[in-house]
């Protein structure tokens, strides 16, 4: 059996760029993750402090970014697009957030120390490179606080490993073997509010930082 937390061969290079100018971006339903509307609408990811903050890697149209605004949280969003620098900034920033351009997986607090409270993942884990996946585990590492959330939407659920990707096959055991010990999971259920159209499982996990 292959151990998922290893990768497997590279995937081809993806010109994430090329996507956006052509429209091509059928992961983009237009909004926030409907689960994460319900969830923010019912009170739930409630910022713990006033200035806290929250990151959102390959954050796209900066749909999820910007509900996470809304409720207060400061919000680094990150992405390698440039076209979307100021369309993302242009929500986020009268807000207290911003949208920084490079590449997410070498981001790191200013402070030199982890002082992020809420990392939320949804189809950014599983569109990197499986080779890319440690970086993603240390970018989470270096930002969250101790007490610090990470949320993902794991998508695919359930899509054959063998099928590649992007998006590659993502599931909850796949993330515990990745982060060890660094993560505790406080919740995990196959999401109640799904996008439309999509081919395979989308679930919500929950983990705080040790
Ligand atoms: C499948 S899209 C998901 C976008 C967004 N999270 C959403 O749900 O609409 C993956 C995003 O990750 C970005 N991305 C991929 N690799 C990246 C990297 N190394 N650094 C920053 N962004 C990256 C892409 O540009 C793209 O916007």
């Amino acid at each position: 059996m292959s151990d998922p937390a290893q990768p497997a061969s590279p995937d081809p290079p993806v010109d994430w760029a090329q996507h956006y100018a052509d429209g091509d971006t059928p992961w983009d339903h237009g909004a926030e993750h409907p689960e994460l509307a319900v969830r923010l609408g019912a009170g739930e990811l409630a910022v713990p402090t006033p200035g806290a903050r929250a990151l959102v890697p390959g954050c796209g149209r900066g749909h999820d970014a910007l509900a996470l605004a809304r409720i207060g949280w400061v919000v680094t969003a990150l992405d390698q697009v440039p076209a979307l620098e100021g369309l993302v900034n242009s929500g986020l920033q009268p807000l207290g957030g911003e949208y920084l351009l490079g590449d997410a997986l070498g981001w790191a607090p200013a402070s030199g120390e982890p002082d992020v409270d809420l990392v939320f993942d949804h189809t950014f884990l599983c569109a990197i490179d499986l080779a890319q996946r440690p970086q993603f585990v240390d970018l989470v590492l270096r930002a969250l606080r101790p007490g610090g959330q990470f949320v993902c939407l794991l998508f695919p659920v359930g899509k054959p490993r063998e099928a590649g990707g992007p998006p590659h096959s993502l599931d909850v055991t796949q993330v515990e073997a990745l982060f060890g010990d660094s993560l505790k999971l406080l919740e995990h259920a196959p999401v109640a509010h799904s996008i439309e159209k999509r081919e395979h499982g989308e679930h919500w996990s929950r983990f705080v930082r040790r």
